[in-house]
C-alpha cells in the first residue's frame, strides 16, 4: 500500500503542497494546522458529500483544536451561479470571519470552484484549502488556483486565480463515487497522458480498468502523476499566458457540448472532455498534424473505459454544428475572434493552434455530428 505523498506547486511565496494518500480526511486537522493562520475555519461542502465526510472532517479539525462552522450547498453545477455565490458570501460573513479565517472546500469541482471564488473575494482574499473528494477535483480542479462561477453566457466566465494554501486528496474518498462520476473524472487523467506524457497514457491503457474497479494503489499512482503534471505546468505558467492552455485540451469542444446539452446529467463534464479530446485528435488527423493511428488508439481506450467517443447520438435532433461553433466562440481563449484549439501531433504531444479557419472547423463539426455526411466523418469514425 502506498503511504502519504507530497507534491509542491512551486509558486514562490504562494507555493503549497498537495498531500495525497489514504485516510487523510481523518487526519486533516494535523495536515492543516501548519498552514492555517487561525484555529478557526469555515467548511463549505454540498448535500451529497456532507453525510459522507463532513462529520469525519469536523472531528479531525476538532481533534487538532481547530474550531469550525460548516455551510452545506445544494449539489450540482446549477449551484455555481451568482445567486448561490451571493448567498454563500453573506452566510460566511454572518459567521464573523477575519482575513486569516480559512475556507475549506470539501467536495468536488463545483464546491471547490464556488468556495474558492468566495475565498478569493471575501474581505479581498481569505486563505483557502481544498479537500477534493472526486477524481475530477483531485486531478484537476483543486490544483492550480482557478476559481469561478457560471453565467448565462457560459461556464466559468466570472472568477479569479486564487491558490489554495494546501490540497488534501484522500484517495479513499473515491470509493464512494458513483461509477459514472469516477469514469467521467478519469477523462481528466487521460488528458495528462495525451498532452505531454505518452508513457503515462500507455500505463493508463494497462491499468485504467483496475483503477476504475477500485485498485487504490493504481488510483493513487494516477492522482500523483496527474497532480505532478499539473503542478509543473501551473508553476511555469500560473495565469495561462502559455503552456497552461494545454490543460484545456478537449475543453473548448467539451464546454460547448456541455452548454448545448444544458450542463446536466445528459453529459457530465468529464464525458464532455472525453468527446472533446477525441474531436481534437480527429481534427488533428483531418488537418494532417497527427497520424490516424493516434486518434484510433485514443478512441479504443476511451471506449474500453466506457467514455463516449462520438457526439453524434447526443446531438441528434438537439443541436447542430452552427450553434456548437457559436458556443465555442464564447470560450475564454478566443483571441481576435478566433477560437484557440489545443491539437495534437501525437499522443503525448499537444500544442496550441490559433489558425484553424472557421469554415474548416464548421465543416469538421458538421461531419462529426452527422457521421457519413462526408469523408472526414468516415475517417474519424473508422479510426
Ligand atoms: N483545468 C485547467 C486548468 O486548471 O488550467
Amino acid at each position: 500500500m502506498s503511504g502519504d505523498e507530497r507534491l509542491t506547486v512551486g509558486l514562490g511565496a504562494r507555493s503549497y503542497d498537495i498531500v495525497l494518500g489514504r485516510g487523510l480526511i481523518d487526519r486533516a486537522g494535523t495536515l492543516l494546522a501548519p498552514v492555517i493562520r487561525r484555529k478557526r475555519a469555515v467548511i463549505v461542502t454540498d448535500a451529497h458529500v456532507a453525510p459522507l465526510y463532513l462529520p469525519r472532517l469536523a472531528a479531525a479539525l476538532a481533534a487538532a483544536g481547530i474550531e469550525h462552522d460548516a455551510i452545506t450547498l445544494p449539489p450540482g453545477e446549477a449551484t455555481k451561479d451568482f445567486a448561490h455565490f451571493a448567498r454563500l458570501c453573506e452566510d460566511v460573513l454572518a459567521l464573523g470571519i477575519e482575513r486569516a479565517t480559512p475556507i475549506v472546500a470539501l467536495g468536488g469541482g463545483v464546491v471547490g470552484d464556488l468556495a474558492g471564488f468566495a475565498a478569493a473575494t471575501l474581505l479581498r482574499g481569505l486563505d483557502f484549502v481544498q479537500v477534493p473528494t472526486t477524481l475530477l477535483a483531485q486531478v484537476d480542479s483543486s490544483v492550480g488556483g482557478k476559481t469561478a462561477i457560471d453565467t448565462r453566457h457560459g461556464k466559468n466566465l466570472v472568477g479569479a486565480f486564487h491558490q489554495p494554501v494546501r490540497v488534501i486528496a484522500d484517495i479513499d474518498a473515491l470509493a464512494s463515487l458513483p461509477r459514472r462520476e469516477l469514469v467521467s473524472g478519469y477523462a481528466e487523467v487521460v488528458k495528462y497522458g495525451l498532452i505531454r506524457d505518452a508513457a503515462f497514457f500507455g500505463r493508463l491503457e494497462a491499468e485504467g480498468a483496475a483503477l476504475l474497479a477500485g485498485d487504490a494503489d493504481a488510483r493513487q499512482r494516477a492522482v500523483r502523476q496527474s497532480c505532478a503534471a499539473k503542478a509543473a505546468i501551473v508553476a511555469a505558467d500560473e495565469r495561462e499566458s502559455g503552456e497552461r492552455a494545454l490543460l484545456n485540451f478537449g475543453h473548448t469542444f467539451g464546454h460547448a457540448l456541455e452548454a448545448a446539452t444544458g450542463f446536466g446529467d445528459a453529459l457530465l463534464h468529464g464525458e464532455a472532455v472525453a468527446l472533446g479530446m477525441q474531436l481534437a485528435f480527429d481534427l488533428s488527423v483531418h488537418l494532417g498534424f497527427c497520424p490516424a493511428e493516434a486518434a484510433a488508439r485514443l478512441r479504443r481506450h476511451l471506449a474500453a473505459i466506457g467514455l463516449p467517443t462520438s457526439p453524434a447520438e447526443l446531438a441528434a435532433g438537439r443541436f447542430g454544428a452552427a450553434p456548437l461553433l457559436e458556443l465555442m466562440r464564447k470560450d475564454k481563449k478566443v483571441a481576435d475572434g478566433r477560437v484557440t484549439l489545443i491539437l495534437a501531433r501525437a499522443i503525448g504531444d499537444a500544442f496550441v493552434c490559433r489558425d484553424v479557419a472557421p469554415a474548416t472547423l464548421a465543416d469538421f463539426l458538421a461531419g462529426a455530428l452527422e457521421p457519413g455526411r462526408n469523408s472526414l466523418a468516415t475517417a474519424g469514425a473508422g479510426a
